[in-house]
């Protein structure tokens, strides 16, 4: 892997891309100290997610699952991540499923954002909408975001950081997903961020003495 002062991080996306455009904004405000965003990784060819990186300048890459394959898809992925030296994988809004053996390579170096207080409402088909929906038929009171590592149980790696909303009388599925992004999942994911690079750089130093 190549070594600079900044973790380069890899983004792994499959749709409209408003957590990678938040770790943008943070990383242009100075907010994400020693992370590079240098890559990002899209499951979907049409994700709007690339055109922010395209707009913020950050390579890009397409992985054609349905044509490729989840294997030959996840070889090329660990290709492309060995040529942009990538050290640090977020995956904010990623589709599919890592296996098992990817989370081994890369273990303490992935993290996740998920749409509510793990470990509520997580796991096996808790993803997008049914996240939200399935809170509101359980009628809780407070629901939120979670940055967690990624190993191979689905959400089930130790928790970096966890933000609570308030679930509001009448919400729909739609309008409380859109508060827990605006309110948790915007605010935690750079912060959790910089903790884990802050993690990896930190072991990169005593490694070295
Ligand atoms: C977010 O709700 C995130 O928590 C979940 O997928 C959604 C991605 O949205 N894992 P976006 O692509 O970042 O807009």
């Amino acid at each position: 892997m190549l070594k600079t002062d900044k973790l380069n991080t890899a983004v792994f996306v499959s749709g409209g891309g408003t957590n990678l455009q938040a770790l943008i904004d943070a990383e242009k405000n100075a907010r994400l100290n020693n992370v590079k965003l240098a890559l990002v990784i899209s499951s979907n060819i049409n994700a709007y997610a690339i055109e922010r990186a395209k707009s913020a300048n950050i390579p890009f890459k397409v992985i054609e699952y349905s044509t490729l394959g989840s294997l030959n898809a996840e070889n090329e992925i660990v290709d492309t991540l060995k040529e942009h030296g990538i050290e640090l994988i977020v995956l904010a809004g990623f589709m599919k499923i890592l296996s098992a053996e990817f989370t081994r390579i890369y273990a303490g170096r992935i993290i996740n954002i998920h749409p509510s207080l793990i470990p509520a409402f997580c796991g096996k088909g808790y993803y997008g909408l049914r996240v939200h929906e399935e809170a509101l038929r359980r009628g809780v009171k407070l629901s939120g975001a979670t940055v967690h590592y990624v190993n191979e149980i689905p959400d089930g790696g130790e928790i970096i950081m966890q933000k609570c909303v308030r679930v509001q009388k009448g919400d729909t599925p739609q309008v409380l997903q859109k508060r827990i992004m605006e309110r948790a999942e915007y605010v935690i994911l750079p912060k959790a961020v910089v903790i884990a690079a802050r993690k990896l750089l930190k072991e990169r130093i005593y490694a070295k003495n």
